[in-house]
């Protein structure tokens, strides 16, 4: 664990080199991408990559510590962060922090993360006070879908920053050690970034963030649909078909199992 980036160490790195967070839910895709990032993220969109939901609202406790488990035995270097998935927090800081203290001891990870601003302050700061490194998410916050209507990118009208910068400050000065900003105009990104004195890690929201995050599965090209801010930094979904394919041709065509795969009698 001594080797292990904390979040200490990520949030001092505010305005040095890009800080790279990738999702991750398993331990075989960990093992591969550990090396090369500062942190991991398990990520509540893990009820709808794995689990073919709408929505991250039915992603429930025991399926985060489930996965961040997972993550956590297949990683020695990056910094683990969990989400704390809808209704595990909101009601109170005690409730929070009960959960908190859950995924912390059941995952032995390094870190939690939380959506709001604003509204989450008291909490976070209840949580950093006792021990909880907390990751803040604001801008588009998916857990609130139900409420704001759409999956649409936020502040692209000027009028609409002021709550947003507000949310970002209040984070930072409550004790978050990096903020998410998900889906928010360049400009706005920019000044958030230059105005608070910890890490933003930026998914859809420009370079002008100290850190990326994208979704492992999105940026691999092994989902179908993807928002505009992913990049595709490669095809797997078209290797898994290739792959599948030659394999279902194989069986077919009794091409495998060939001899170098088949067990004879033992010599005697
Ligand atoms: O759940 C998730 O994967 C996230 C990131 C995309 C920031 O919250
Ligand atoms: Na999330």
């Amino acid at each position: 664990q001594s080797q292990r980036v904390t979040a200490p160490q990520i949030r001092l790195r505010k305005g040095g080199e890009p800080i790279v967070v990738l999702t991750s839910y398993h331990t075989h895709t960990t093992r591969i991408i550990d090396p090369f990032v500062d942190c991991i993220l398990v990520g509540d969109s893990l009820g709808m990559v794995m689990h073919g939901m709408e929505t991250t609202l039915p992603v429930t406790l025991e399926m985060m510590i489930l996965q961040g488990r997972a993550v956590m035995r297949g990683s020695s270097h990056a910094l683990v962060v969990v989400d704390m998935p809808f209704g595990s927090y909101e009601e109170s800081p005690q409730q929070a922090f009960r959960n908190a203290a859950r995924i912390l001891k059941e995952t032995r990870c390094g870190a939690i993360k939380l959506e709001g601003g604003e509204r989450m302050a008291e909490t976070i700061r209840f949580l950093t006070e006792r021990g909880v490194p907390v990751m803040a998410h604001v801008g588009l916050t998916p857990q609130s879908i139900m409420a704001l209507g759409s999956f649409k990118a936020q502040g692209r009208e000027e009028t609409d920053w002021a709550p947003i910068e507000r949310d970002a400050k209040l984070v930072a000065e409550a004790g978050a050690f990096a903020v998410v900003l998900e889906a928010i105009a360049e400009p706005l990104a920019a000044k958030i970034s230059a105005s608070i004195p910890i890490p933003t890690i930026g998914i859809g929201a420009s370079p002008a963030c100290d850190g990326q995050v994208l979704v492992l599965e999105d940026m691999l090209g092994l989902s179908d649909r993807v928002p505009k801010f992913v990049k595709r930094f490669g095809s797997l979904g078209d290797q898994i078909r290739e792959a599948v394919q030659g394999y279902a041709d194989a069986v077919r065509d009794r091409s495998f199992p060939a001899a170098e795969h088949t067990y004879g009698m033992k010599k005697k």
